[in-house]
């Protein structure tokens, strides 16, 4: 097992900021991964499991644990017994938009809207990565994790996985409990891209009939125009992603909304009696406009949900920014703005 010690974190994650490491360990394979827990557990220390490092703030001291970075590859493509739906399974260490591309050159529908999506394959079912009108819960099969307490690997359905927005069983009831290790994914082979947000439609003629590979690319300009796809040298991509979940508030708060706004939120479906709100619409509501600054720590000039490191800034000013804009929206509207990326070392 080759430990590292102090192992600097902050550029492994797309924010920049944050400690060191007190252990560090590259694994490769699902033996790798029973090691490296067994040793953690045998310690008694902590246990943190680091894939893309996209939707993640780390502590300005750091994590006193083991961290140990999924580096599992490979992509098995598995024909089924209908003709019209394919079977991928793949490592948890995958880069997800790799993956993504090589699906939509297949013919294989169900993720172009995921494309650009910074990261790993193994974070998706962990908070149920969704975008542009797709979500991972709605193609996963089954999700293979390597089980701390029981000391064994599992498998999941997509229902025992306990999907809903941004949540699965691994990132609440069950958080820290289970390592990833593959996903399988079954799309449809021939399928048509999915055209349902407006941003992607309005890309498209009313009559077009845009390929797999066509969608991707739309989605990938579109997350870029936001400064959500990671481009060299663009400052404002230098984020965790949305900083913050869209809220779902009861349909009775819509009404205190719309009054203290004087104009009413554009609003996403979510479950009966029950809207979800751009968050980035309430926080622009309440006063933060895109660009502005607190020192180092910025909103980014085009999308007001990502909070952006413009170099140097440090976790503690990221959280005190962050803070700041809960306390303006709470204090507004009423709302509470739970924050999206994962925290370490706090
Ligand atoms: N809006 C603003 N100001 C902005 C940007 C957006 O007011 O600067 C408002 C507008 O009303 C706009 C609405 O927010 O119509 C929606 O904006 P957008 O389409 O950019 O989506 P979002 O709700 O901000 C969510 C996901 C994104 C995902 C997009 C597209 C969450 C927390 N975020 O963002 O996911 O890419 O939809 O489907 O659900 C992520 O999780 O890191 C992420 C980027």
């Amino acid at each position: 097992m080759h430990l590292i010690e102090n192992k600097p974190l902050a550029p492994l994650t797309t924010l920049g900021v944050g400690g060191p490491a007190r252990y560090f360990l590259e694994t490769r394979s699902e033996e790798e991964i029973l090691e490296g827990s067994a040793w953690a557990q045998k310690h008694g220390i902590p246990l943190f499991v680091l894939g893309g490092g996209s939707n993640l703030v780390v502590s300005d001291k750091g994590f006193d644990g083991l961290v140990l970075h999924i580096a599992l590859h490979g992509v098995e493509v598995i024909e089924s017994e209908s003709a019209d739906q394919v079977l991928f399974r793949v490592a948890a260490g995958e880069d997800w938009d790799s993956f993504v591309q090589q699906t939509v050159e297949a013919g294989s529908a169900g993720i172009e809207c995921l494309a650009g999506i910074p990261g790993t394959v193994g974070g998706t079912p962990v908070q149920n990565v969704g975008a542009y009108g797709q979500e991972v819960a709605s193609v996963i099969e089954r999700v293979r994790v390597f089980d701390q307490e029981e000391r064994a690997f599992v498998e999941f359905s997509a229902a025992e996985s306990e999907f809903t927005y941004r949540r699965s069983r691994f990132n609440s009831t069950d958080k820290g409990r289970y390592i990833v290790t593959r996903v399988d994914f079954r799309l449809q082979h021939g399928g048509s891209p999915t055209l349902k947000y407006a941003d992607l439609q309005r890309l498209f003629a009313a009559d077009a009939t845009p390929t797999l590979v066509e969608v991707a690319a739309a989605v990938r300009r579109i997350r870029q125009n936001k400064g959500m796809l990671l481009v060299e040298g663009d400052a404002d991509c230098r984020s965790a992603g949305s900083f913050f979940k869209n809220p779902i508030v009861p349909v009775q708060a819509m009404q205190t909304i719309t009054s203290v706004a004087g104009t009413s939120p554009p609003t996403y479906d979510a479950g009966p009696n029950e809207r979800k709100i751009p968050a980035a619409w309430l926080i622009e509501q309440a006063g933060f406009t895109k660009g502005s600054s607190r020192g180092a720590v910025g909103i980014s000039t085009r999308h007001t949900l990502a909070l952006v490191n413009r170099g140097g800034a440090t976790a503690e000013e990221i959280l005190e920014f962050a803070e700041e804009i809960r306390a303006a929206v709470a204090s507004r509207f009423g709302v509470t703005l739970e924050m999206e990326p994962v925290q370490i070392g706090f």
